[in-house]
């Protein structure tokens, strides 16, 4: 066998073996999550960091992972929102449920209806180790909303805040 014929073959094993890993890591991860929190952690939501925001919160989860959330409100509705997280994969699926479940709602429909639960119902439970994580996206969340209201009483502090 020439070189060119083996360097070909053993490209072709490589590749097999890494498509074959891939197979099985899904596989595993499918036992353990839903089709949503697949589908949020391969396509993230609203993971951005918005310039400028009227609400924004950073949150130490009981992990020690960190949550940011930003939000942008128009005519009394959040009108934009994202986050970041130096968190683990589910750390990203539920701030992206998070973000996505807050949007276009009201200052108090965001506070009573973005919850742990309910980011938990979305993505249909997940295992007892990850709840903590929706548990961090919901406060996160809550506390970016309670910085809105903090900045709305005292408008003037908005001046002197980091973007
Ligand atoms: Fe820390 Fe998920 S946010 S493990």
């Amino acid at each position: 066998m020439s070189q060119k014929k083996k360097n070909n073959a053993y490209t072709d094993d490589t590749d097999k073996f890494a498509r074959e890993l891939q197979e099985l890591v899904m596989e595993q991860i499918k036992k353990r999550y839903s089709e949503t929190v697949i589908d949020h952690w391969q396509n993230p939501r609203n993971f951005i960091k918005l310039e400028n925001p009227d609400g924004y919160a950073l949150v130490k989860g009981s992990c020690g992972d960190t949550m940011e959330m930003f939000i942008k409100i128009k005519n009394d509705r959040i009108s934009e929102s994202g986050f970041q997280t130096d968190g683990c994969g589910t750390s990203i699926v539920c701030g992206s449920v998070a973000t996505t479940l807050a949007q276009d709602k009201t200052f108090i429909e965001a506070l009573a209806g973005v919850s742990a639960d309910e980011i938990l119902k979305i993505l249909g439970g997940l295992p007892a180790s990850d709840v903590h994580c929706a548990e961090l996206a919901a406060e996160t969340l809550r506390r970016a909303l309670a910085d809105y209201l903090y900045q709305k009483k005292t408008p003037w502090k908005k001046n002197y805040k980091r973007s």
